[in-house]
């Protein structure tokens, strides 16, 4: 078994385990660690052949099953338990031997071990994994960044692996250093407003539009038929309707699921992060909000006791669809924007070197954001890799202008209503103010000015300027 392997997996969960059964499909052989002796017993009897996916609870036997240079992937929590890893790793691997995180590592910790693991002639690669458990076992979009050479290694296996868009492997080196955890950071954000929009338009159809569940799936799954398809619209559609086990003939599940919603982290560094690049992200950083404004329950509850609510006045059904169907795809456009914004920003700044366009290409298979849009925004990046904002797009003029007037109306409309559409009101007020040559922001330095002579530009000659305005 010595030196047999193609590639080392440590971390037999869920996606584990998926990931290198997939590996084993594809042709590669592959061995796996876990200090679990029952998931390494799961894997053996799962994997089949031996000689194509066998199993270890020894790291040393696992280190030396493997080829050289070895290519060992971890998919285990991202935190401290990936710097345990590391240091298990090191008393039995060599110089030249890759060690792959394929976790959600917060994108300045994957700088820092790749740093200390320089030090030793260790490789290491950021490598975003996206498609939850069923992607990582038949083809996940993988996003990963390290050391260019060292990806010639990774690169048949993650090829073989990865989710395919018209046979095109949804993988692809994407930059130095930390760029593949930044990237997923940025998907997991979009993910966060995607999410957001599709439950407060569920919302909307359901008060201003009486939508039962049935009614919201035949609808949701009309929508996937369209330009709207996407992975999120299609589980969507399919939630509406799943059955609930515990209470049967009751209401539908979703019904009896509880509205406060959990979060891991990575929506909120995504936020945080763009906050001090200096890049406006609002449609996700109200998707993080909505998390923390659901999580307040009990609060929640007793607010909405001392405060009367609006009587909602219905729109017509097919009008609203028709309007709610426009007004998703705008915001769906506008969240994508700011995401690849943020991105092309932090490029500059952490100097990886992105490409837009290569980004949007592995993300339309495999991954949670895929979606028929992103084969548009691939396009619009590739005949301009400098596009400072895809609302800039010649293209994408056209989908936004004839979209943004349903946008307006149903914001309009539910805020007259007390119906919560957060998503879609900060990606309306987003696209207002990016595309308005003037804001009130001269008012804003004017104040500064007044109380704190933090000084003012002017419009009609060049220079600093500071008035005594008392
Ligand atoms: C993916 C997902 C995955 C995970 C989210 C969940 O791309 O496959 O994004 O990484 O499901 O991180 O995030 P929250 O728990 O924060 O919603």
């Amino acid at each position: 078994m010595e030196g047999k392997y193609d590639f080392g997996l440590v971390g037999l969960g869920v996606m584990g385990r998926n990931f290198i059964l997939n590996v084993a499909d594809n042709g590669f052989s592959a061995f796996g660690h876990d200090l679990d002796a029952e998931k390494v017993k799961a894997l053996k009897e799962e994997g089949g052949h031996e000689a194509t996916v066998n199993a270890s609870t020894s790291i040393k036997t696992f280190v030396q099953a493997l080829k050289q240079p070895r290519k060992i992937m971890l998919l285990v929590p991202a935190g401290k338990i990936v710097d345990s890893v590391i240091e298990s790793l090191l008393p039995h691997i060599d110089r030249g031997d890759i060690i792959i995180d394929g976790g959600n590592s917060f994108f300045t910790d994957t700088d820092r071990r790749e740093e200390y693991l320089q030090e030793k002639a260790i490789n290491f690669f950021g490598a975003g994994v996206s498609g939850g458990a069923k992607g990582a076992r038949l083809g996940p979009s993988i996003m990963p960044g390290g050391s260019k050479s060292a990806y010639a290694h990774i690169k048949p296996i993650f090829e073989a692996v990865s989710a395919k868009y018209n046979g095109e492997p949804c993988v692809a080196y994407l930059g130095p250093k930390s760029s593949g955890n930044y990237v997923k950071m940025v998907h997991n954000g979009i993910e966060y407003g995607l999410m957001q929009l599709t439950s407060e338009i569920y919302d909307l159809l359901k008060k201003a539009g009486g939508y039962s569940n049935e009614e919201l799936h035949t609808t949701y799954t009309k929508w996937n038929e369209g330009r709207l398809q996407s992975f999120l619209v299609e589980i969507t559609s399919k939630i509406f309707i799943q059955k609930d086990d515990v209470n049967l003939g009751k209401l539908g599940l979703l019904d009896q699921i509880s509205d406060k919603a959990k979060q891991k982290g990575t929506g909120k560094w995504t936020s945080q992060n763009a906050m001090d690049l200096g890049i406006p992200v609002p449609s996700i950083d109200i998707a993080v909000s909505m998390r923390e404004i659901s999580a307040l329950k009990l609060e929640r509850t007793a607010a909405d006791k001392l405060y009367d609510k609006p009587e909602v006045e219905t729109i017509d059904k097919a009008e609203l669809e028709k309007m709610a169907e426009e007004a998703l795809y705008f915001a769906f456009i506008i969240t994508y924007a700011q995401g690849l914004h943020q991105l092309a920003d932090a490029s500059k700044e952490y100097k990886y070197n992105l490409d837009i366009a290569t980004i949007a290409k592995i993300w339309r298979e495999g991954c949670i954001i895929r979606a028929g849009l992103l084969a548009d925004i691939t396009e619009a990046f590739q005949e301009d890799a400098n596009l400072p904002n895809l609302l800039v797009s010649p293209n994408f003029v056209k989908k936004i202008q004839s979209t943004v007037g349903s946008a307006r109306t149903l914001v309009a409309h539910a805020a007259k209503n007390g119906i919560p559409l957060p998503g879609l009101t900060n990606s309306l007020t987003y696209f207002d103010a990016y595309t308005s040559t003037r804001l009130p922001l001269n008012l804003i330095q004017a104040q500064r000015d007044y109380f704190g002579s933090h000084t003012y530009e002017r419009l009609d000659q060049e220079g600093i300027f500071h008035t005594e305005w008392d």
